[in-house]
């Protein structure tokens, strides 16, 4: 079989971004000869240190750049020298709204002999994925700030929901369900008090779920979902679910499914008009950059993501098996550093 290649843009950005893309990329290239498949990488220079420079955050040639990769692998953005909102609007939300990440992909699965603060519960209690909205509801910057400054000061932040936007990733979402064992898709929401928002998620389910017999369907609202996601996690297989709500969640998915080093995400542009993007749930975590402290797992289980995302199911597999056996020995095995941790499941892969 002929080697696919596929053009992968890197953007390794600010704190321990780079130093966990570097195992992930090392993990990459362990795993794509014995798949045949070669990455033409390109690497972008964004973040933090380029704001500083040149004030840039995502410029209009760098994203015209973007559009023409195949996949993207963030690391983390984010410095506490840059005003907040800057970086995360500027650039990584900018991102996922100009290349349509409509779907937020992040599940939460626990591997075995990963510690859970959740007593008692195992691997077969915590496997769901949650499929957040990406370009919606509260975080698309509609609104705005009146009287600023002032006591009479008002800031609207409205939350926008399209039929077009709900519909397509309802679907995406029944489609993740099909193809699990499972075949369980829960709705979340707050339709009770959201009620317009909430009742257009709601019609949505139902009329895309008329296509999908197969898979049951559910609905929690966000509150509760905060304490099944901890009591009764069990109770998930694929959640849908908005923006805003999702990103809470995810964090309480990350917390229960042995913590942030772990979680990996994917900024999913179905469609396939615009790269998609992988990246790691946690941010820069400046506290412990360039100490080699950092865990790279979520980033190679972000890579894990990408290679499902370019068609490459079984260097996904073989990619989350080692993590899953790098894991299973982790606690015997003392500290590592983030190159240690590189290293082993790049061992694996390739042997
Ligand atoms: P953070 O995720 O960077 O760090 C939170 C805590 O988790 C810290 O104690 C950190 O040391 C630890 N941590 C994070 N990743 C780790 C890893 N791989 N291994 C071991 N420990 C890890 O979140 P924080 O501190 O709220 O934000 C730091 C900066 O990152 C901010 O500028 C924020 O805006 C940015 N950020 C960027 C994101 C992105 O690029 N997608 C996402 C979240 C935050
Ligand atoms: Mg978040």
């Amino acid at each position: 079989m002929a080697s696919r290649s596929i053009r992968l843009a890197v953007v390794p950005g600010d704190g321990i971004g780079p130093e966990v893309v570097a195992e992930g990329l090392k993990v990459l290239s362990a795993v794509a000869p014995a798949h045949d498949l070669t990455f033409q990488q390109t690497d972008y220079d964004l973040g933090a240190a380029r704001w500083h420079r040149t004030g840039e955050t995502l410029p209009d040639a760098v994203l015209a750049e973007l559009r023409e990769q195949e996949v993207i692998l963030l690391g983390a953005v984010g410095d506490p020298s840059v005003p907040s909102g800057v970086l995360e609007r500027g650039l990584l939300l900018r991102a996922r709204f100009e290349l349509d990440h409509y779907v937020n992909l992040r599940p939460v699965k626990l591997f075995p002999g990963v510690a859970t603060p959740l007593a008692g519960a195992g691997p077969d209690d915590i496997d769901m994925i949650v499929v957040r909205e990406g370009t919606e509801g509260p975080y698309t910057g509609v609104g705005g700030v009146l009287r600023k400054g002032t006591p009479a000061e008002v800031a609207t932040q409205e939350s926008v929901n399209t039929y077009y936007g709900v519909e397509r990733v309802v679907r995406y979402a029944f489609e993740v369900a099909a193809s699990r064992p499972r075949r369980k898709l829960t709705l979340v929401h707050k339709d009770n008090v959201l009620t317009f928002a909430g009742e257009l998620y709601q019609r949505v389910l139902a009329e895309v779920g008329a296509e999908f017999p197969q898979v049951a369907t559910d609905y929690v609202h966000v509150d509760a979902a905060t304490m099944f996601f901890v009591n009764q996690p069990r109770r998930f297989d694929v959640v849908v679910t908005d923006n805003l709500f999702g990103d809470i969640i995810t964090d309480i998915g990350a917390a229960i499914a042995g913590g942030i080093g772990l979680a990996a995400s994917g900024n999913v542009n179905p469609t396939g008009a615009a790269p998609s993007m992988f990246e790691p749930v946690h941010g820069s975590a400046p506290d412990i950059a360039g100490q080699g402290k950092a865990d790279p797992t979520a980033t190679i289980l972000s890579v894990a993501m990408l290679l499902d995302h370019v068609g490459a199911p079984a260097a996904a597999r073989a990619v989350e098996r080692a993590v899953s056996d790098d894991l299973t020995e982790r606690g015997a095995l003392g500290a590592r550093s983030t190159a240690q941790i590189g290293d082993a499941i790049a061992k694996r892969v390739s042997g």
